[in-house]
């Protein structure tokens, strides 16, 4: 069975990680979006509402299940009899990182092979981070996440205002 893991913090998910995992879950029997559980990094979502946030934006993709992990994506990979990781590549500035980032876990197991998903042009300059950003200042993030994430990150910040 062609088993793949697409991994990130996915703080939040947003359009552009979406049209990955579309594609991808086209070719592959089984993907598995794993969602890093990182206490070093400050996110805005907690590792379950990010689960349980993907899980609800990738219902109509039955080849599709959400997990979480907490260390190596390699181990990760390992425990979920995984071989290949797909990752998207919105721009040359991400092939770097991404590169290394690659080799390095091919450097921890040989078995695993990372395989680029060029973003589609219209979420190239999409991040988490800038979503983030926008929401915050009451902008319009209309066209980059499901109206689902949407009404997450308001009461997120609405919330937030109120302590
Ligand atoms: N569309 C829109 N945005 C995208 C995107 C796409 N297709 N692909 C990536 N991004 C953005 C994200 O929104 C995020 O934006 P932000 O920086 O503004 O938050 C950024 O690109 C990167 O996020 P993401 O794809 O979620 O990856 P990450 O860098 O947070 O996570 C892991 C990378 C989880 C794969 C990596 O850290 C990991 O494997 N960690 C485990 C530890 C390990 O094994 N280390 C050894 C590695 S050799």
């Amino acid at each position: 069975m062609l088993k793949a893991v697409y991994p990130g913090s996915f703080d939040p998910v947003t359009n552009g990680h979406i049209d990955i995992m579309e594609r991808c879950s086209g070719f592959v029997e089984e993907l598995i979006v794993a969602v890093l559980d990182n206490p070093a990094k400050n996110s805005l979502f907690t590792v379950d509402e990010r689960v349980q946030q993907l899980k609800e934006v990738t219902k109509h993709m039955p080849n599709v299940k959400v997990k979480s992990f907490y260390g190596l994506l390699v181990d990760f990979c390992r425990q979920v009899d995984a071989k290949l990781v797909i990752r998207g590549l919105r721009a040359v500035t991400d092939f770097e990182y991404e590169f290394k980032m690659a080799l390095g876990n091919k450097k921890l197991d040989d078995n695993i092979e990372t395989i680029f998903i060029s973003s589609s042009t219209k979420y190239m300059f999409i991040s988490s981070s800038s979503i983030k950003e926008i929401a915050m200042f009451g902008g319009s993030v209309d066209d980059m996440v499901p109206p689902y994430i949407k009404d997450q990150l308001t009461e997120k910040f609405n919330s937030r205002e109120e302590i």
